[in-house]
């Protein structure tokens, strides 16, 4: 952990501990019934919370706080936010349940830390409009409205500190893009919260639990659908890793172009939602090869023509694929375009310059970089300085002569990493070799007796040896 981070935590930990001595001074608790009964509330929701990739969690707690500190008060309110991030078991990882007894510290207190602060500085804004708005109502829509901007406001500030001392990032990138994508959820959550304050009032607090049930069932229905998402990404994995293993050649090169194109895109400082979308985009950019025949796709000798065209299929053929899945439609036209060159020869369809989204040509930049700096069964690895070199070259006619600099800057930092990937490609394609050795010779004995006619023979790959030139249209030819 860094400097900035620890000292960040401790800035937040102070003012959590400021905070509770205050409230602690100047509110009461009249009903300790409340405080245990939406504790419990509590823990379910942030036990239950939705954890969604790139976003991270959505949890109900939200609603269970502010009907607390509207039914009870601030000290109260600060109370359960408190102890429902204490005691929850948020999510299974490999260590089983993580919970209190298993998480770092650091994490713990900051998480703790930041649920007292905003659910503090949300009861004080309610306690203050409510004081001045009062005759609008017993929940006034001024102060309900003020208690949700303050809850969005400090929690996304202080998330957003945390991730920009982590990760780096543009403060006011991170920001806005949490912002956003916790707007909806703090207005809904936020009106629940006022409907749960409300049944209260009315039937007591078996009205609270008899309202928190529906509130969690909606929530399960949510978590599938997040679930559904992981699952077809994960099948998505499975069948990249299948048309990858066939030939240890292309082996995890999803998975490097996704590392490099990030990289590059963090480097340029894109928003997360951009970075996002670029790995997804990486992860599935070869995605169409599944239409494309074993015999072509993983031919040793030069293509012909013929077989070319097929393999220049594979961009389309994806697109079709990912076409109709609502949630990749960010990601559809970069798969679609991945081979299109920045002076309009490349294909399907010839886009040039700018016309190419900005995703686009970084992730043209990564495949053809890992294409070049891995062994391939017609040629070894070019270095990674070669390589640097050729996109270099080739800025402006294959690639955006915009991105290439920075691409530069990041891709030579990747040297020792392709040494271990091309040495475990040189591992694999023996092991695959000697297997394919006795199966040729299995074979041949059959074709003796059965008198097959080996007729791939006839495009035989040209021995003349290929130059640095030829080695970068290679990888255009739909090698990578
Ligand atoms: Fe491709």
């Amino acid at each position: 952990m860094s400097s900035k981070v620890r000292k960040y935590i401790t800035v937040v930990l102070f003012l959590a501990v400021s905070m509770v001595i205050y409230l602690n001074s100047n509110y009461v608790i009249n009903n300790w019934n409340i405080v245990i009964i939406m504790g419990i509330l509590s823990v379910i929701a942030e036990t239950f919370m939705v954890k969604i990739p790139g976003i991270g969690g959505v949890s109900v707690a939200f609603a269970i706080v502010f009907s607390t500190i509207i039914m009870e008060g601030p000290l109260a309110g600060v109370i359960v936010s408190a102890i429902g991030i204490t005691f929850c078991r948020p999510y299974v990882d490999d260590i089983g349940y993580v919970h209190i007894l298993n998480t770092p510290i650091y994490k713990t207190v900051f998480n703790i830390s930041q649920n007292i602060l905003y659910a503090g500085t949300s009861a004080l804004v309610y306690v203050y409009l409510h004081s001045r708005f009062y005759y609008l109502g017993d929940i006034d829509p001024v102060s309900a409205v003020g208690t949700m901007a303050t809850f969005l406001f400090v929690n996304t500030l202080l998330m957003t500190f945390l991730i920009h001392f982590l990760s780096g990032g543009r403060f006011l990138d991170i920001w806005s893009e949490n912002f956003k994508g916790m707007i909806v959820s703090v207005a809904a959550v936020g009106l629940l919260g006022i409907i749960i304050a409300k049944a209260h009032d009315s039937y007591g607090l078996g009205a609270v639990v008899m309202f928190f049930i529906p509130l969690m069932l909606s929530r399960y229905s949510f978590k599938l659908y997040v679930d559904m998402r992981a699952n077809y990404y994960d099948t998505v994995k499975a069948l990249i890793n299948t048309i990858e293993a066939k030939d240890p050649y292309t082996s995890g090169h999803a998975a490097r172009v996704g590392k490099y194109a990030v990289a590059i895109a963090k480097e340029m400082k894109l928003k997360p939602s951009q970075i996002d979308t670029i790995k997804n985009a990486a992860l599935l950019h070869d995605i169409g090869k599944i239409g494309v025949n074993d015999n072509v796709l993983n031919k040793k000798e030069r293509l012909t023509d013929e077989e070319f065209d097929i393999i220049k299929s594979h961009p389309s053929v994806g697109y079709d694929i990912i076409k109709d899945i609502g949630f990749l439609h960010n990601v559809m036209d970069i798969v679609k375009h991945h081979h299109e060159r920045w002076d309009g020869t490349g294909y399907p369809d010839g886009l040039s310059g700018e016309d190419l989204p900005l995703e686009t040509t970084i992730l043209t930049v990564a495949d053809s970089f890992d294409a070049m700096v891995t062994d391939r069964p017609y040629r070894k690895a070019l270095s990674v300085e070669t390589a640097l070199g050729e996109i270099v070259r080739c800025a402006g006619t294959q690639f955006n002569p915009g991105i290439v600099a920075v691409s530069i800057k990041v891709l030579q930092r990747y040297e020792k990493d392709i040494e271990s990937v091309n040495r475990e490609i040189e591992i694999k394609s023996k092991a695959l070799a000697a297997i394919t050795d006795d199966t040729e010779t299995v074979h041949k004995k059959d074709d003796k007796r059965l008198q097959i006619d080996g007729s791939q023979d006839k495009f035989k790959q040209d021995d003349s040896p290929i130059g640095k030139i030829d080695e970068a249209e290679d990888d255009d030819k739909g090698i990578a």
